[in-house]
């Protein structure tokens, strides 16, 4: 392995007992994937959930953790700074509005403690899965470190700064050490295209985006693929896109030909490489999705869900206007998940107020996935799950076994007024 010097130091123990591990621990990942070099980044974007969950990435690596191997990992811990700018992504409960989201105080006072731990350290506790839109925007080229596969994809994609998708533990190695292994996007000929998708369909909305999101990640598994026959999305179409690639796929950026930087022509984005297979996504292909990701649709809706990943402000400033002053039927609970940062806008805009007046809960800081797995117990049934997220459908009927509706945004909102999903001639399933 090329060292430096202040690596040396580092990992001699020089620079304290958590530095050493997490540049032993980056070494033996970089030896693993096959580099020798260690490279600066000047972001990261890491999982900073509970001390609990922190500790696990440093020894000893026990399942239960006493109290006093917390305290002592806390004590070390508090002691390091991150030298890079570093965010955090979504965690258990919404800091503010805990109890309306049926979590309880523990779950609470873990979180509390958490956000304290990390302005110790330089770290930014956003709870935000786009950070690429608010809080840690990298520029072209720039070298990341990023954990969350939908902000990777994004970065890598529609920004072309470079990260892998790293685990939550090399995220974290990365923020507090300014470094990360040589490897895959870092490198210039991975980056290059190894398959074509050709889009021969209409892309009508955002949960199209998504789909075809899905369908890329199911036909390529591992690859860079090149797609053509889209035109430019919003930054909203873009993030639905991204975050259902790798709900069935493995793959760290894909190039759009004439949207992608480093895709302004096919053959600028395949380079010298030939596609090894070509895939087209026609209605055929885009049906079979909607029908492998929506589970028993018809009747009464317990939940409708909006906001994975993270709401843009433009996007609750839509749903505003869609719910157009009605109200949610009782027997929905319809959440919409955004970041602090814009919630806080948002309040100012007379948005919060708008929702809260239709019955609709304006949430921050986490996703529906930590929620009921993390924090708390006392929260609403979700029997039945409206959504315009791939990833989301995916997830909630994966992970708590729920019937799933995938529909847009405006089909969201009526379903929510209405109280079910009662439209069987829309889709026909
Ligand atoms: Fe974000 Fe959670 Fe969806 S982290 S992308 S809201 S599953």
């Amino acid at each position: 392995m090329q060292l430096t010097g202040e690596h040396k130091a580092i990992l001699n123990g020089d620079r304290g007992k958590l530095l050493q591990e997490a540049m032993l621990n980056l070494i033996k990942c970089a030896e693993a994937l096959g580099t020798d070099t260690l490279i600066p980044v000047t972001s990261a974007h890491t999982s900073f959930l509970t001390v609990d969950h922190l500790a696990r990435c440093f020894s000893p690596r026990c399942i239960e953790l006493s109290s006093n191997d917390l305290d002592s990992f806390e004590k070390l811990l508090l002691n390091c700074k991150s030298p890079v700018k570093t965010t955090i992504n979504p965690g258990i409960i919404d800091v503010d509005k805990w109890k309306e989201m049926g979590s309880d105080e523990d779950s609470y006072i873990e979180v509390k403690k958490v956000i304290t731990t990390a302005n110790h350290c330089n770290i930014l506790s956003t709870f935000s899965c786009i950070p690429y839109i608010t809080d840690n925007i990298p520029m072209f080229g720039e070298s990341c470190a990023w954990s969350e596969t939908s902000a990777v994809l994004y970065a890598n994609s529609f920004i072309g700064a470079r990260t892998n998708r790293e685990s939550y533990e090399t995220s974290l190695y990365s923020s507090l050490l300014g470094l990360t292994a040589k490897y895959g996007m870092h490198i210039d000929e991975n980056r290059y295209g190894t398959d074509l998708v050709e889009v021969k369909c209409d892309i009508n909305n955002e949960v199209d985006w998504g789909v075809l999101g899905y369908f890329i990640g199911k036909s390529i598994g591992i690859g860079v693929p090149v797609i053509t026959g889209l035109r430019i999305p919003t930054v909203e179409e873009a993030k639905q896109m991204a975050a259902s690639v790798n709900v069935p796929g493995g793959l760290s950026m894909m190039h759009i030909v004439g949207v992608t930087p480093e895709a302004p022509s096919l053959e600028v984005a395949f380079s010298e490489n030939k596609p090894r297979r070509t895939f087209v996504f026609d209605e055929e292909a885009k049906f079979k999705i909607y029908q492998e990701l929506t589970h028993n649709p018809y009747g009464d809706v317990d939940m409708v869900f909006l906001g994975c990943p993270h709401n843009t402000l433009y996007e609750i400033k839509e749903i505003c206007d869609l719910l157009n002053s009605r109200h949610v039927a009782n027997n929905v609970k319809c959440w919409v998940m955004t970041t602090s940062s814009i919630r806080s806008i948002a309040e100012r805009l007379g948005y919060s107020k708008i929702l809260k007046e239709s019955g609709v809960e304006l949430l921050a800081d986490g996703c529906l996935n930590m929620y009921y797995s993390y924090g708390g117990h006392d929260r609403p049934s979700l029997n039945r799950v409206v959504t315009n997220s791939v990833k989301q459908a995916f997830s909630v009927h994966r992970a708590f076994g729920s019937n799933t509706v995938l529909v847009d945004v405006k089909d969201c909102i009526k379903i929510a007024v209405n109280g079910g999903y009662y439209d069987e001639s829309k889709y026909g399933y």
